[in-house]
């Protein structure tokens, strides 16, 4: 058993224009791939972590031998973030999250309106120094934004993700360069809603 790249659920040029095909293609099979490999050599010492899930695995570090917590918590983080990341887009999505469903009334009442969580959401993901990642997340039940640097995943502070946006770099320089404020502006147009809406569902159970 070993960790593996997830099957991309979209072909690489379907969320354009928003984000391109190259950024795609390099992102997945480049970038994803890399970490997916590093994920499975940290591990070739203790092969049977390998057998369990990456959200197992990232939500009881402690339980991870300590020689290895490290680099399970960075090339698991990482492995799971953008696995998350490929899932929470989608062609012809993006918009508010559809009236009436959980989603969308639980981000009124905590934020007030889509559009006040929009700038919040928008804002951890364009003023996060460096490399890093915003996140929709439930925590005890409550819906917070936060932003994490590099490759942190919120499973591994007992938060639920429910949405992401990756700020590295390589997520958008070659299309947006360093305008990372419209490729999160951008970004909005391919949220898939309807996955959110099943992993909130899920989480606040
Ligand atoms: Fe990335």
């Amino acid at each position: 058993m070993s960790f593996s790249l997830p099957k991309l659920p979209y072909a690489y040029d379907s969320l354009e224009p928003y984000i391109d095909s190259q950024t795609m293609k390099i992102h997945y099979n480049k970038h994803h791939q890399a970490y997916t490999d590093k994920l499975n050599t940290s591990l070739d010492g203790n092969t049977e972590y390998r057998s369990k899930t990456i959200e197992a695995l990232l939500s009881n570090l402690n339980a991870v031998p300590e020689p290895i917590r490290l680099a399970v918590r960075n090339n698991g983080g990482v492995y799971f973030n953008h696995c998350f990341f490929w899932e929470i887009m989608a062609p012809k999505a993006g918009g508010a999250p559809p009236a009436g469903s959980a989603i969308a009334e639980a981000i009124a009442k905590e934020f007030g309106s889509f559009e006040a969580f929009r700038e919040k959401f928008s804002n951890a993901a364009v003023n996060h120094f460096g490399s890093g990642w915003a996140w929709l997340v439930l925590d005890k039940g409550k819906l917070e934004v936060l932003s994490l640097p590099n490759q942190d995943c919120p499973l591994s502070i007992g938060k639920k993700p429910l949405l992401c946006v990756d700020v590295w770099e390589h997520a958008y320089y070659l299309k947006y360069q360093n305008r990372r404020a419209e490729y999160v502006k951008e970004f909005f147009n391919v949220i898939n809603w309807k996955k959110a809406e099943e992993l909130y569902q899920r989480a606040r159970q």
